[in-house]
């Protein structure tokens, strides 16, 4: 399922936008002009991903340090050791759209 998010101008180079689809919240990246969509609640205790800084395509988490692949998921540090989801992303005329599992 296709899921309509945000207009690529609501997403500067390198920041982040967290939406909110079903019962998630997602968080949008804009890594110098490409962009990636993973879960924005670390995999190790609740703290939000957006709120993290990023750096060689990863994201560490404000709470603990883990960090994760923005590309992939993978906790790459610890003290995370689980993935966080990822989701594939299209864009038509200027809006994100996130490919999403249909009981999303
Ligand atoms: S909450 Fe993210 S590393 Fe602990």
């Amino acid at each position: 399922m296709k899921v309509k998010t945000v207009n690529i101008s609501e997403i500067n180079e390198n920041s982040v936008k967290t939406v909110n689809v079903g019962d998630k919240d997602i968080s949008i990246f804009n890594v110098e002009g490409e962009f990636y969509a993973i879960d924005d609640m670390c995999s190790h205790a609740e703290a939000s991903l957006a709120e993290g800084e990023v750096f060689d395509c990863k994201i560490e988490c404000p709470l603990h340090g883990a960090e994760f692949d923005l590309k992939t998921g993978e906790a790459v540090t610890l003290p995370a050791t689980r993935p966080v989801a990822t989701y594939a992303i299209s864009i038509e005329d200027e809006t994100i759209y996130l490919e999403m599992e249909e009981n999303a």
